[in-house]
């Protein structure tokens, strides 16, 4: 949530770098953007609005300027207003400061800066930083850096901050839940909220810690503990990630090209060290209660796993919804084993489920596609899924690599690791045949029957009922069809009511043994006058149109997937709508 975005060095066009890095960053939120440059005679420009930061041309930055901050936002308080867009300022106008993240004590200190005069400009909980830091610098002595630490120190909630000082040729940065990443090139210095923004310029970066804070001056990076003020060492580390990786490539849209992408990433992801699987799977058949926690898509990625480790390894894991994960904090003991699953690596619900794991003293295993993350560092064990960046809100690529890494672990459990290895390679070979302009052309054409319909119904049985579930939030998320998902045996609880003459409802089946109790399902919306579209690897009479997949055995909630995703970016198309920056969404959602 919200992007934020620095740059300090020997360059002198630092508002065109922020700007056009800051565009790399949008899917974390895209209601409002605004930048501050302290140009090369001393003076301060500012610049915000309501809108896409992709709508700005980064040549009206083109000024002189060595030190530039910006931030794309993502509202939480205070509406989208121009006012209420970062980077918000002092009273006296000299300190800029951008953030992410949430201030939950904001009220209290500005009625405290109220009282000794300041006035605010804005409703939010933002604006209280810069007032807080001008405050700190009345005192005799103070440096910008002491200011921001004892500024942070007072502030309840999770932030990642930039502080520019009209004054100085010096930014300062500190984090306390929100992510925060500095990139270290040759004499200059970048600090984001994700390694996007900067990776046209450097690939070697430092990762600040939560509760720390850095500070670039004078060609020279310190880092240090808020709360203590203790210098931290860092290390230097290299990112494998490519500009060429973070593009559209030849797409039109983010989505498209991550759909596309998934000709290799399956393969990508079963690229795993065997020992490291192997040791995974011995800590699940040993520990005492394995919970799966994760939000949004990767939740219903988590589901899918609950049946593959029952169908595959016979092992009972559960999942519980990062959001609610504290409840159970009952259950924890030190020979839990909670795997959290997480595309980012930033979702601040799932860093509050490890928290409270940890508590308990439970070991955490975090399956992340984002190296260096927040989730990946706090973790005890860690597995990538190697899909590389993932920059449309709608999670595709992501989703199937990790269904992917957690079928492979299900299949070491059940002691056939090269088995499953097998099986995912193939199904990786059966997507990239799948994945060709035909099978899309005809997945349009079912798009353009359906895309006027203002609502629509996915079932599904075993391990396609999670993904009914995620077909569902697909479709929603960038289409805005109100779709639901449900348990094909559910229906006749209930959402058979909804049923009228020519509604769609999606079938997602296998070839498995749920297929004839699913058929039944399908019968039962078809009396009531229901469209049927199905995604099956065999075809049968009761279904209006067919959507073929291959049939992938365990792998199959993996490949169903895949149609829908497509189904989902056509219907956002057709529908008009942007299927990379749908309405009130963002992609990495670090507030609770
Ligand atoms: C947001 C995104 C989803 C994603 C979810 C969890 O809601 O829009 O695509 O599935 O967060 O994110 P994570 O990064 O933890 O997988």
């Amino acid at each position: 949530m919200c992007g934020i975005f620095g740059y300090i060095g020997e360059r002198k066009n630092a508002g065109s770098i922020v700007i056009r890095g800051l565009k790399n960053l949008e899917y974390r939120g895209y209601d409002s953007w605004g930048i501050a440059m302290r140009l090369l005679d001393g003076s301060m420009r500012m610049a915000k609005d309501i809108g896409k930061i992709g709508a700005v041309d980064d040549k009206d930055f083109a000024q002189p300027c060595s030190l530039a901050i910006a931030h794309s936002r993502w509202a939480t308080h205070g509406g989208v207003t121009r006012d209420n867009a970062h980077p918000h300022f002092s009273c006296d106008g000299r300190i800029a400061v951008v953030h992410n993240g949430i201030i939950e004590n904001f009220e209290e200190l500005r009625s405290e800066l109220e009282s000794k005069g300041h006035t605010f400009a804005s409703q939010t909980d933002t604006e209280i930083i810069p007032h807080l830091v001008e405050e700190l610098l009345k005192q005799k002595g103070m440096t910008l850096a002491e200011a921001v630490r004892s500024a942070c120190k007072r502030f309840m909630g999770r932030f990642a901050i930039l502080v520019l000082d009209r004054q100085l040729m010096s930014l300062v940065a500190a984090r306390t839940g929100s992510p925060l990443i500095v990139g270290v090139g040759d004499g200059e210095c970048f600090i984001a909220s994700d390694i996007p923004a900067f990776l046209e310029y450097t690939r070697t970066v430092e990762y600040l810690d939560d509760g720390e804070m850095v500070t670039v001056e004078g060609g020279k990076i310190r880092f240090q503990n808020i709360q203590t003020g203790e210098e931290r060492e860092k290390r230097l580390v290299t990112i494998d990630w490519t500009v060429a990786d973070t593009g559209k490539g030849e797409y039109e849209h983010y989505m498209l090209k991550e759909i596309m992408d998934q000709k290799e990433t399956i393969q990508r992801a079963v690229h795993q060290d065997d020992e490291h699987i192997l040791q995974v799977a011995k800590s699940i058949e040993t520990c005492l209660g394995c919970i799966l926690s994760a939000c949004g898509t990767a939740g219903k990625v988590c589901m899918a796993a609950d049946y593959f480790f029952s169908v595959v390894a016979k092992r009972h894991v559960n999942f519980v919804t990062a959001s609610e994960f504290p409840i159970y904090h009952h259950f924890l003991k030190p020979e839990s084993l909670i795997i959290v699953v997480s595309q980012s690596g930033e979702t601040a619900d799932v860093l509050e489920a490890m928290k409270v794991a940890k508590q308990s003293g439970s070991k955490v295993l975090a399956i992340v596609n984002t190296e260096g993350s927040s989730i990946a560092r706090a973790a005890d064990y860690t597995l990538l899924i190697n899909a590389g960046p993932e920059r449309a809100v709608a999670s595709t690529k992501a989703a199937t690599g990790q269904m992917a890494v957690l079928l492979l672990i299900a299949h070491a459990v059940a002691g056939k690791l090269n088995a499953g290895r097998t099986l995912l390679l193939e199904t990786g070979g059966l997507i990239n045949d799948m994945l060709n302009p035909r099978y899309i052309e005809h997945i349009e054409g079912i798009a353009k029957k359906i895309c006027k319909h203002d609502n629509m119904y996915i079932i599904g049985k075993g391990w396609n009922y999670p993904m009914a579930l995620e077909s569902a939030i697909k479709i929603q998320e960038v289409s805005y069809i109100h779709a639901e998902g449900f348990a094909a045996g559910e229906l006749k609880h209930g959402p058979i009511a909804l049923i009228e003459e020519g509604t769609p409802c999606v079938a997602l089946l296998g070839n498995d043994e749920f297929t004839s109790d699913i058929l039944s399902n399908i019968m039962e919306l078809k009396a009531r006058g229901a469209l049927i579209i199905a995604v099956s690897p065999v075809r049968h009479t009761a279904f209006d149109l067919w959507i073929k997949v291959p049939d992938a055995a365990s792998a199959q909630p993996i490949v169903n997937i895949i149609p829908i995703q497509i189904l989902a970016y056509l219907l956002a198309v057709l529908r008009g709508k942007d299927p990379d920056m749908p309405r009130n969404l963002a992609k990495s959602v670090t507030v609770k």
